[in-house]
Formats: C-alpha cells, structure tokens, sequence
C-alpha cells in the first residue's frame, strides 16, 4: 500500500502504541485486499462495545489502549450494548454482568466516543452524507447507511472497527469504489406484492435475499415506495440472513434512480421472483411456533423511531397489554427522550409496555425471564433470538404483534 508520511510515523510508533497498532491492522488489512491506500473517513460505528461481545478480552484490550492514551480520532458511535443504563435491574440484569458493562462505557468514554449505545445511530448524532467514506461495523445499520444514505462503508468486524476510529482511516477496496457497488442480482418483486408492502413485507423480504444473494448486491425492481423505517427493515433482515452491506432499490435509493444505474449499465447474474408465494413460504419460514401463549412481545429490532411510537399507541388504543405478557419496545436515549416530552413514553408504559434503551432482547441476558414464546415484527429478531433468548419465535406484522400483547397468546382458540 502506498502510506503517507504521517501513517508512515503511524507504524514507527511516533504516535504512540495505539496508533502503531491500529495502523498495523488497518494496513494488514489493505494489503490482503489489495488496496492501494487508506482513505479518511467522516465516523465511525463500533460494535464490541457490548459485554456479550467484548467479554473480558475486550475490557483487557481497552483498558491498556486508554492506560496508553488512545483517543479516538473522528466521530465515534456506539451499537447497542448489554445493558439497558437506567433500567438493568427492572431487566433483571445480574448486578456484576451490569458493572462489567458499565467498565466498557466508562473505557470507551475515555477515548472520547459518543456513547449512543444504538444500532440506528443514523437517527441523530452521526448522519454521514451520501458519497462520504464511514467505517461502521453493525450489519443492519451498515446495510442501511451504504443503501438508503449512500455513504460508503464495508462491514467492518469488531476491533478493526475501532482501529478505524483510532486512525480516522480505513483501508481503499471493496465497496469504498463506485465500481464495486454495481448491482449483481436482480430481485424482481411482483406488482400485487410491490404496490402495497407493509413493514413486514419489508423485514420479510430482507430475510428472502440475504439468504440468497449471500455477500452479493442485490438490485430490488418493483418496490412502488418505502420509508425510512421500512428501509431499515428490509436492511436487517438482508444483513441477518446474508452478508448483505448494500443493495439497490429502483427508484428509491439513491444510487437506483434507474434499473440502469442500479448495474451501471451492465446486467445481472441472476434474476429471483418475490411473488405472493415467496412472501407467505419467507414469512412462514421465520416463524418457529405458530400458535400459544406469548411470554414477550419485541419491538423496536432495529432501534424504533418516533414514528413506529406513535404507530404503537395508534394500535394499543388505549388498552392493556394481557397480565402473562411482557411488550418490550426497544429505542435509543435520544428518541426515547424526544418521546417522553411528546408524552409517548407515559402512555406506553400505562399500557403495560417496558421501555428498553442502550440495549435490545438481542443483546442482554435474559435467562432471569425464562422466556419460551417471542413474538416480533424484526426479521432480525426472528433470525437470531430463538438462539440468544432461547426461545420460539413467531414472526408477524406490528399490528399483530401488539394484538398478541393484548390477548397473551397467538394463533386461534385462545380469546380470554
Ligand atoms: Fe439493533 Fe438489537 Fe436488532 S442491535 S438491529 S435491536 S438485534
């Protein structure tokens, strides 16, 4: 890789150990890539920041890196971590799995990072523009900013996205250049089902490509419109099932305002219908039980905006969830805190939901709750908590899923 001076001095240690370090990796990992340089980047977004991750090994590794003076050198969030902050002991949280926790927070604050403990850190406080080069790791929220924002990442893994952070730089090859953001797979969505999707439709879809198109770009034709929040549906489950950074929706993301675009001017390798048929065989393909009594209600997978609040409390209607049921509705500090002003927060909890921030069902131990029946909207959720919960999952519409909080129980025959 051609270096500059100052990543030169980087590697001889005149910067101190963790830049020598963090370089070393950057550089070692250009290499077997090929790349002919490192490129600045406007932030970054790190992963290990969670105990479930970083364990002890990580608190070891960031202990020594703040004992040695590393700072964190561009605009650094956080993913979610294994506690909720405020709450941990109404999760049931053990009280020493809490304070390993709180150690990561209190390392990785003294770098200097921004402690968003959040996987849609593109709601506010690191909002990167289209074209700009990020290193991000968080599969779903790297999917999302490389395909509805348009700003360029690989999915960093863990680690290697703070040394990112730490040099402000990553390595220059895959999807930094246009040329490898070039659609390979052609998803066509059939007009009966691409003309009125619902959220999830979205997730469902996500779920469909991911595990097709493995690490290959997918090119949606078909999708009459979506929001932002169905965007970040359909990027989770893309990113849960495959290894899916980016993918193109026609007429709707911004490097698709063509099919043409979408391929720069080239064609597909493959071509995969999303009809009726795939929809119901995808969302039934989701669900591990189909009918019984509901422990927990999971919402908010990825990170629920102000809008699915509000679309939370439009279907609670004013009732109560059922007595046997936990809703857990899952959000970041700054929503959760724009929310209690517009006095969201109050009623949801007068309905019987929990509120859950810094963290998610995905993230924390929940082994307390004994939970066997999850019901969701998130393909993401669907995907990983039956091994990280334990549990079935059921996977349904919103509306469904806050119907299930207020019965106890999916499927027929239940009716209190
Ligand atoms: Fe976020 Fe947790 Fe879902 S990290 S994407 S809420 S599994």
């Amino acid at each position: 890789m051609k270096l500059t001076d100052e990543e030169r001095s980087n590697l001889d240690g005149t910067g101190g150990e963790p830049l020598r370090i963090a370089t070393q990796v950057l550089v070692k990992l250009g290499d077997s890539y090929d790349a002919e340089r490192l490129v600045p980047i406007a932030s970054a977004h790190l992963v290990a920041c969670s105990y479930q991750i970083a364990g002890e090994a990580g608190i070891d590794v960031y202990a020594r890196l703040v004992e040695a003076g590393a700072r964190v050198r561009v605009p650094t969030t956080l993913d979610p971590g294994s506690i909720d902050f405020v709450r941990w002991e109404a999760f049931k949280t053990p009280a020493h799995y809490a304070q390993r926790q709180l150690k990561i927070a209190e390392l990785l604050q003294a770098m200097g990072v921004i402690p968003t403990w959040t996987c849609t850190p593109y709601y506010a406080l690191n909002v990167p523009r289209f074209g700009q080069h990020v290193g991000w790791s968080e599969s779903s929220a790297v999917a999302f900013v490389n395909s509805v924002i348009g700003a360029r990442t690989n999915r960093l893994a863990a680690y290697v996205d703070l040394c990112a952070a730490l040099v402000g730089k990553v390595p220059y090859f895959g999807l930094h250049l246009a040329e490898n953001r070039r659609g390979q797979v052609l998803i066509d969505v059939a007009a009966q089902v691409g003309e009125h999707m619902q959220g999830e439709d979205f997730a469902a879809l996500g779920y469909f490509i991911g595990g097709l198109v493995g690490d290959r770009i997918p090119v949606i034709r078909g999708v009459c419109d979506a929001s932002v929040d169905q965007l970040k549906f359909l990027s989770a489950g893309a990113a849960s099932t495959g290894s899916v950074a980016l993918y193109h929706v026609v007429g709707i993301t911004p490097e698709a305002r063509t099919l043409d675009e979408a391929f720069q001017g080239g064609t597909w390798e493959d071509v995969l219908p999303f009809g009726r048929r795939e929809l119901q065989d995808t969302q039934d393909r989701m669900s591990t039980f189909r009918a019984g009594k509901v422990d927990v209600v999971g919402l908010g997978c990825p990170h629920a905006s102000i809008a699915q609040i509000e679309e939370y409390l439009r279907l609670l209607a004013g009732r109560r969830i059922h007595p046997h049921t936990e809703l857990w509705v899952c959000m970041n500090d700054v929503v959760e805190s724009v929310a209690r002003q517009m006095g969201y927060i109050e009623r949801l909890e007068a309905a019987g939901a929990r509120i859950m921030t810094g963290t998610c069902l995905n993230d924390c131990p929940l082994d307390a709750w004994q939970f066997r029946h999850l019901v969701t909207d998130s393909a993401k959720f669907a995907y990983y908590t039956p091994t990280t919960v334990g549990s079935a999952c059921h996977f349904t519409g919103t509306a469904q899923c806050i119907e299930a909080s207020i019965r106890g129980y999916v499927g027929e025959g239940h009716d209190e």
